[in-house]
């Protein structure tokens, strides 16, 4: 079979221009160009004005090939993000030629990746989790509790499930996991927003550049930093059980983590941990506000909410894309790869693919097999997995068996971002007993 050239695949302007667009990620246009992309060019070349060519990844078994293979398709070479030409510059300015601003595990390549990713792992792990159980249930509880004070006299509450539930619950969880201050979480809640939705004109930091100009923000990352480098240096004098301790007096090779890896763990977790689990949870109950029946079901049949919970992630896909940089020539479906390529996966597109879901643009509480892969696979495959699902089943036990009458109350909005994004607006209306 002859191999085609970059040439005969390049993707239409119109839907390369989408891809970069973090509005298309909000008004759903973002799923026309992958439906199009899949039938037509599943592996193409996009080339948008002020950001580097790449390739597109949109179909479910490309996207699981080139993240299994981590020795041929790396995170660090180059941004594991899409940025533009310009952004890339900047950042390469600061960092003496590096185009990453942290170093994350997200960041990393063997040999570096597993020993900082075994520095953790275990205690991500369910045996790890389960002692979490109790404490996470206390905090859905408290939650639930909440909005159940907000029901009028008849029972009905009529809230912002965003604000009100999906922004804290999540963020309330990971920050007493690592040791963060309840009073500094609205902290820690603002600075994961002005850090994903930087390209949001209403969740971005004020700042003089126009939010669609703008994709990475580097006061904010400077905050963060200085935010964590106070708690590592407690954590340093006065060790506890908490996962800011674990991280502050970690060895690498022997000698103590540095100052820059240690901050980028605090920072990934810190964001990782609660934007996407917040963008699920509010995905979830936004789709069973529009599909009463799917309410039904699970509430009729309690032990389909794990399944609930893998449909609501596929269904939100809150990580939209990460980047990978080819190390050497290949091919991948069919198409020519040079070393040095960028690749684009769309994971929300692999979970949209026909090949693999049956009727993948219907919710369904009880989808079987549900062979979603929001968390990535391979490698860097979401450390934080178990920990997301066993938040979201953990509420929804406490919250679905109480609610009923669920409906939307105005208009529901998502946020604009290529990266991470998820709905910022939910307001819904039920009945609480
Ligand atoms: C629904 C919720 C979540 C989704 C959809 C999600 C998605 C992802 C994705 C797509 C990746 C990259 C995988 C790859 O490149 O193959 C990732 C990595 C990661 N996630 Fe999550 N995540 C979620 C929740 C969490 C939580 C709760 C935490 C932590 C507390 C977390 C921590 C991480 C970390 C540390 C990595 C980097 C792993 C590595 O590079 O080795 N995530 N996640």
């Amino acid at each position: 079979m002859s191999v085609a050239t970059v040439a005969d695949h390049r993707i239409p302007q119109a839907y390369a221009d989408t891809l970069c667009m973090p509005p298309a990620y909000a008004d759903g246009r973002i799923y026309e160009t992958y439906r199009w992309l899949r039938a037509n060019e599943p592996f193409g070349m996009a080339k948008v004005e002020g950001v580097d060519p790449f390739w597109v990844a949109t179909r479910h078994a490309d996207i699981l090939e080139i993240s299994r293979q981590n020795d041929l398709f790396h995170n660090g070479d180059r941004s594991p993000t899409l940025v533009s030409q310009e952004a890339d510059q900047k950042v390469r300015e600061m960092m003496g030629g590096s185009p990453h601003l942290l170093r994350t595990l997200i960041h990393m390549d063997a040999p570096d990746h597993p020993k900082y990713r075994l520095l953790t792992q275990a205690w991500f792990m369910p045996p790890s989790l389960k002692r979490l159980e109790d404490q996470i249930r206390a905090i859905a509880k408290a939650t639930v509790a909440k909005v159940a004070a907000k029901a009028d006299a008849n029972g009905i509450v009529r809230c912002d499930f965003v604000q009100e539930v999906a922004l804290h619950y999540p963020l309330h969880v990971i920050m007493s996991i690592m040791g963060v201050p309840e009073s500094d979480e609205p902290r820690m809640l603002k600075l994961t927003q002005e850090l994903f939705g930087a390209a949001d004109p209403e969740l971005a930091r004020e700042s003089g550049t126009p939010p669609e100009e703008r994709q990475i923000d580097f006061g904010v990352i400077i905050d963060f930093s200085n935010y964590f480098r106070a708690i590592s240096e407690d954590r340093r004098a006065h060790p506890t059980e908490d996962l800011a301790s674990l991280i502050a007096n970690s060895r690498i090779d022997g000698q103590p983590i540095s100052d820059l890896e240690a901050m980028s763990y605090y920072i990934i977790v810190a964001t990782a941990g609660h934007d996407t689990t917040s963008s699920s949870t509010a995905g979830a109950f936004w789709a069973l506000a529009e599909r009463p029946g799917e309410l039904a079901k699970v509430k009729a049949d309690p032990s389909l909410i794990p399944s609930l919970v893998d449909e609501s992630i596929r269904w939100t896909t809150p990580v939209k894309t990460f980047m990978r940089t080819a190390t050497a020539d290949t091919t991948v479906a069919g198409r020519e790869v040079k070393k040095g390529d960028w690749i684009m996966l769309c994971y929300a597109s692999g979970n949209r693919d026909e090949e693999v879901f049956e009727a993948p643009d219907e919710f369904h509480v009880d989808r079987k097999p549900n062979k979603q892969l929001a968390f990535g696979y391979g490698a860097h495959l979401c450390l934080g997995q178990h920990l997301a699902k066993m938040e979201m089943r953990i509420l929804w036990e406490e919250l679905l068996p109480r609610i009923s009458d669920l409906e939307l109350d105005g208009t529901p909005a998502m946020s604009e971002a290529v990266f991470v994004n998820g709905p910022k607006r939910l307001p819904v209306r039920f009945k609480m007993s």
